[in-house]
């Protein structure tokens, strides 16, 4: 049995003073986790004189215990409240360091845009695979024989000439980089069956200025028909219809005679354009005619059975009438914002 045991006010005082200034102290929630272990745990000074109530006489224990009871409680009270008003500080913390200002502008992720060129070159696709045509394509490393010979160019035509064509070495493999889409012409009526109405849509190349109004590399569409009792009607038609689709119900083309090796007769075609930005106008759009019976039999075609016609716009040329783009080298250049004038077409 142990010594019978005082506890005083001073004793209980300063054990609930030395746990206020500590629950004062801690900062955060874990600084008062860690004050509450070492003013209420055991071995507290409360915990201790909680402890030694055991051996507080008989008559003094109710009065030792109010004063612990009461010390504890005001503990207790205080550690709640400081836990609480912890928890609302470090949740406030939070919540402003987690703020989203939904007002502010998003960073964009840019998804670029289509060339007008291929757009443009897939709209007019479109409107003659409606009208049951198909697209032919080629190479546009083409044989000499392709691109001239079988279009009934002289040997010593002009075109030939190094100044116009891009020859590839060596030389005498006669290969260059195609100066039109007509080969495609040729080709598709050698591995076509009769009677063949295509498209050829495509890149060409000439030794041309890079300026405003040239380029090196450009795009043409190609058309070619060859079926039987086919007139030079069917062709007016046909660049009729193709000038109404691309630039409204008021266009139209009209034909000038001009010559052509791998045509004819062939002819020039210029288009009405009935919107163009400063008032309607006819402006120069393309080559045509109808298919030379030398070319047809270059092909195995009997030109006594079947006629046809065939047509080359560029598209570069088209889109600057069309868009009213005033320096063609905007369109070789492939700057983004160039092409984002044109929409966001897929
Ligand atoms: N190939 C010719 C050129 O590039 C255009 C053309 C095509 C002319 C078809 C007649 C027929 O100038």
């Amino acid at each position: 049995m142990s010594e019978p045991v005082e506890i005083t006010p001073e004793a209980v005082e300063s054990a609930v003073a030395e746990a206020l200034a500590a629950v004062a102290a801690a900062d955060d929630v874990a600084e008062l986790k860690a004050a509450r272990a070492a003013h209420q745990g055991e071995g507290s000074p409360l915990a201790a004189l909680n402890a030694q109530m055991r051996n507080v006489p008989k008559e003094r224990k109710a009065e030792s215990g109010k004063l612990v009871g009461a010390a504890r409680g005001r503990v207790n009270q205080a550690f709640a409240a400081r836990e609480e008003e912890l928890a609302a500080a470090e949740l406030a913390a939070r919540l402003e360091s987690e703020r989203i200002d939904i007002t502010a502008v998003g960073t964009r992720t840019r998804t670029g845009a289509r060339h007008p060129i291929s757009v443009l070159q897939e709209q007019v696709g479109d409107i003659f695979v409606g009208m049951g045509w198909e697209i032919a394509e080629g190479p546009e490393l083409e044989h000499e024989w392709f691109n001239f010979d079988a279009l009934n160019f002289d040997e010593d035509h002009p075109a030939r000439q190094e100044q116009d064509t891009f020859y590839v070495d060596p030389v005498a493999r006669h290969l260059i980089m195609r100066t039109h889409t007509s080969p495609v012409q040729v080709r598709s009526k050698l591995t076509r069956d009769l009677p063949i109405y295509v498209l050829c849509p495509g890149r060409t190349y000439r030794t041309d200025e890079f300026d405003a109004t040239h380029l090196p590399v450009f795009n043409q569409i190609e058309g070619l028909v060859v079926d039987k009792g086919i007139t030079m009607a069917h062709l007016k038609g046909t660049l009729d219809y193709l000038a109404k689709r691309m630039f409204g119900e008021d266009a139209k083309t009209r034909l000038r005679t001009n010559h052509f090796p791998f045509t004819e007769p062939s002819a020039e075609f210029d288009l009405w354009h009935p919107t163009f930005k400063d008032g309607p106008r006819w402006i120069e759009w393309g080559g045509c005619g109808m298919v030379n019976p030398n070319v047809l039999r270059a092909a195995g075609i009997d030109p006594d059975v079947y006629s046809g016609f065939a047509f080359g716009v560029g598209i570069e040329r088209s889109l600057m009438f069309r868009s009213d783009v005033k320096d063609m080298r905007d369109m070789a250049e492939g700057d983004v914002r160039f092409s984002e004038q044109f929409g966001m077409v897929v």
